[in-house]
């Protein structure tokens, strides 16, 4: 079966919209995690970025007390927020990029270039229980350096797939790209999940990517939720997953 972690920071982006500083306000990303959790998403996602534009630190820690499924902390490989996931202790860690000017996160890690401070990263948020994917770009070199440095996971960068969307050409060599991530990254041992940029219309073709264990959806899916209510766009999101062939 393949896994819906809903990711929630555009609920926060909402919030701190007109609540910014205040601390409270709605609409409230752990009550809403907790509507899609009822609806049957199989996990809850929320990145800490360093400038705090949507989650808090305060969110991490509501998260962790609330949810029953399994939480994935997004952040970036930096002091502050590492500690903060060690005294938070999410299910698991997904270490991403992170430039402040960007929208959202651009591209994968470089875990070739930062091969040692990801390795440190990554044991010690082992030792305090926590499992830690990598988010990188459907490449071999990559995929190889992800393996050496310990992690459990990697989680495939889908933006250019979802970007390519519409011509078929460069969308079809996406998916190549990433069909063959998966296969080397499986090949070697590493648990395979995916995201960004993922909607209902580019999900279909996702299914011919092998041996993914979860997706991780936002913007789609809390957009959507806008016209149908956050239940119905996780049920919606979830039916877009079934059959997949594995
Ligand atoms: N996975 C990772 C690692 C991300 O950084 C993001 C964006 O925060 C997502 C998944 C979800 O992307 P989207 O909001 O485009 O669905």
């Amino acid at each position: 079966m393949l896994k819906l972690g809903v990711n929630i920071d555009h609920i926060a982006t909402l919030r701190e919209a007109r609540y910014r500083g205040k601390m409270t306000g709605e609409p409230d990303p752990v009550a809403l995690a907790r509507v899609c959790e009822k609806a049957g998403a199989h996990g809850i996602t929320a990145h800490l970025r360093e400038d705090r534009r949507h989650i808090i630190d305060r969110d991490i820690f509501q998260l962790r007390a609330h949810i029953t499924t399994r939480f994935n902390l997004e952040m970036g490989n930096t002091p502050e927020i590492i500690e903060i996931a060690l005294k938070a202790k999410p299910d698991i860690v997904c270490l991403v990029p992170e430039h402040r000017q960007e929208i959202t996160t651009e591209g994968g890690l470089d875990a070739v270039g930062a091969e040692a401070s990801l390795r440190t990263t990554t044991r010690r948020l082992q030792d305090a229980g926590i499992e830690v994917s990598l988010f990188v770009d459907p490449d071999l070199q990559q995929l190889d350096a992800a393996k050496r440095i310990g992690a459990e996971f990697i989680e495939l960068h889908t933006g250019a797939y979802a970007e390519l969307f519409r011509s078929k050409r460069e969308r079809n060599g996406e998916l190549e790209r990433l069909i063959g991530a998966a296969k080397h990254a499986h090949g070697i041992g590493l648990l395979v999940n995916a995201g960004h940029g993922l909607t209902l219309e580019n999900l279909p073709l996702i299914h011919l990517v092998p041996h993914l264990v979860e997706l991780n959806i936002g913007h789609s899916l809390v957009s959507r939720a806008i016209e149908v209510g956050l239940a119905t766009s996780v049920k919606e999101f979830l039916q877009r997953l079934e059959n997949y062939p594995g």
